[in-house]
């Protein structure tokens, strides 16, 4: 069994078969992770080169500890300390990269298409970290793990991402992914953050946060992504908090069991509030955890890739 694609630049148009495949693999990987000895020798003699042009805590070492997991040699670039700053651009930086003899690439990179540029310009196999407000694969390839491994199945469960859905790619690539799973998606936020194609992708939209709690089994709460915004789109976040926070008081009200998930990082008791974060309906560091496992899967399956 292989992945139809070479790369993984986003998960829009990856069919069901190569996400059930990747998620499948994880579950490996995921018991490895349970070993004394967390290693197994399948990339070993490959190369693999992680380029972040944005900070990231998660992904950064998530990606390193599934490398080095398969006994992958790796390397860790930083835009900061790197001849960026001399004015070198991103084709000749992954060229002269790709010129040391490499065989993968992740890439984080504040520009929305960058992967598939770079996919463009080198012959290594990509995955996509992070391209600006675009895609996040791996991030969405986790949740939808981390759902399965909740619930055993994904197809008809309620999934609402809360929050900043415009300036998210991991919005965007988990309504491609759950979308492909078989489950029914909505968006919660304020109109201002949610874009108007979504309903054209069969999204169901809440603008109030009690119906969507209502609705949801699973709620998947975003990062309110001050940085990304060039314009004020609610008028404080006080009155985001009143309005959109998932609080424990709005899901008491509502009896039943809900998972709270969250990619991070977490703006506590601004999206989230932070006794819900760490309370008994949060799946938040299991997320983290089955990330490495996804990780892994996502490398295994393009590093062996025939
Ligand atoms: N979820 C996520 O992408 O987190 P980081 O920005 O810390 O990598």
């Amino acid at each position: 069994m292989s992945l139809e694609n070479r790369h993984l630049l986003g998960l829009e148009g990856v069919s069901k078969n190569d996400i059930q495949l990747i998620l499948d693999t994880a579950e490996t990987f995921r018991e490895v992770l349970e070993r004394p000895i967390k290693k197994v020798p399948t990339l070993q003699g490959k190369t693999i080169v992680n380029l972040f042009f944005e900070s990231s805590t998660r992904t950064r070492i998530s990606f390193e500890l599934a490398e080095r997991r398969l006994s992958a040699d790796v390397v860790n670039f930083s835009a900061d300390m790197s001849s960026l700053k001399k004015g070198e651009t991103l084709k000749d930086t992954a060229r002269n990269i790709e010129a040391m003899k490499i065989d993968m690439v992740v890439m984080r990179h504040g520009a929305p298409g960058a992967a598939l540029f770079l996919s463009k310009v080198i012959n290594s196999v990509i995955i996509n970290a992070g391209d600006g407000s675009h895609e996040h694969p791996t991030q969405a390839l986790l949740d939808l793990y981390s759902i399965r491994e909740k619930y055993n199945h994904i197809e008809g469960l309620n999934v609402c991402i809360v929050g900043d859905i415009s300036h998210s790619r991991v919005a965007l690539s988990n309504i491609h992914g759950l979308k492909t799973m078989g489950a029914n998606i909505a968006v919660c936020g304020p109109a201002t953050l949610i874009p108007r194609e979504l309903d054209r992708l069969g999204v169901k939209i809440f603008n109030r946060i009690d119906e969507a709690i209502e609705w949801a089994n699973v709620l998947n709460v975003l990062r309110i992504q001050l940085e990304r915004q060039d314009k004020s789109f609610f008028p404080s976040l006080g009155e985001y908090r009143k309005y959109f926070a998932v609080t424990k008081d709005k899901i008491q009200k509502i009896n039943k069991n809900i998972t709270i998930m969250h990619p991070g990082p977490i703006n506590r008791d601004v999206e989230l509030s932070a006794d819900l974060a760490d309370g008994e309906h949060s799946i938040i560091l299991q997320q983290v955890l089955n990330g490495v496992a996804v990780r892994m899967a996502v490398l295994y399956l393009l590093g062996t890739r025939s």
